[in-house]
């Protein structure tokens, strides 16, 4: 592996501790003005310096996202297709390897959809990303089991994390499940969790820690964390989990206190 791919794999996974928070801003790409991300500057500005990565399109990196930031970037060069259609599978390259080395990113990621209608046309989409993305140093980060009808279960699971790292992703992004840690062993490169649809907070720590338990090594989370009642704390509290190994009942103890001092200064304001 040569030295840029080297140093933007530890830009994106910090090596002290081997671990990671992806703050995925993406959605827009397929799912437009999405709950939450109606002004992606105005959601991800004050997340920003709590984010390890941050991940999004090129269309809001350019018009939403100051550069002078230091928030390394995994750029989304997938998409398509919208949440108007049944299969959402139907997706291809979306941004050249030149525009993305323009935007300085740390890395690139594309979803694959195993199983789906259109999974060969995503998986040789991945692998043509990858030979390029290799000559130029920059990680691929795959996305997998993105769908309404994908059974998320380790069999499906470790199914598609192992075909992205066979065709040679660099980072795989999955869904946690049960029996994780049989999809973490089998896929030889890093997995993170996408935290999927909105749950209670207390339940997307727990999800966040189970992940890490089992041998994620961190989060990409995005609707957990941008439609949370209160962004900025959940995000503090997901970092709890993913960096300092917190239970889920420390990292929800810090959301509530966080939330509350929140509360008291708008009273007080
Ligand atoms: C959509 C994506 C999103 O980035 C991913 O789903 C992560 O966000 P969330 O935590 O909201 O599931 O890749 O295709």
């Amino acid at each position: 592996m040569d030295w840029g791919m080297k140093n933007r794999l530890s830009r994106i996974i910090r090596p002290s501790d081997g671990r990671t928070v992806m703050l995925a801003v993406d959605h827009g790409y397929f799912l437009g003005p999405t709950t939450g991300l109606e002004e992606p500057r105005k959601t991800i500005e004050p997340l920003l310096p709590y984010a390890d990565t941050l991940m999004l399109t090129r269309g809001v990196l350019r018009r939403c996202v100051d550069p002078s930031m230091d928030v390394p970037v995994v750029l989304r060069v997938s998409g398509g297709t919208s949440v108007l259609k049944d299969d959402l599978s139907d997706e291809g390259l979306t941004v050249s390897m030149n525009d993305a080395i323009r935007l300085n990113v740390a890395g690139v990621a594309l979803s694959i959809f195993v199983g789906a209608a259109n999974e060969r046309q995503t998986l040789l989409a991945m692998a043509d990303l990858i030979d390029e993305a290799e000559e130029c140093g920059i990680p691929v980060v795959a996305v997998t089991a993105v769908g309404k009808d994908m059974v998320r279960d380790a069999r499906y699971l470790g199914l598609a994390c192992r075909i992205a790292a066979e065709l040679g992703a660099h980072i795989v992004k999955t869904y946690y499940c049960e029996d994780f840690e049989k999809v973490v062993r089998a896929c030889p490169v890093p997995v993170v969790i996408a935290g999927g649809k909105k749950i209670a907070e207390k339940d997307a720590l727990e999800l966040s820690y189970n992940a890490v338990k089992r041998g994620a090594v961190g989060v990409d989370m995005g609707r957990n964390i941008f439609q949370s009642e209160n962004p900025v704390a959940m995000i503090k509290a997901v970092r709890e989990v993913v960096h300092n190994n917190a239970t889920p009942e420390k990292a929800y103890d810090l959301f509530k206190t966080l939330s509350a001092r929140k509360q008291q200064k708008k009273k007080t304001a």
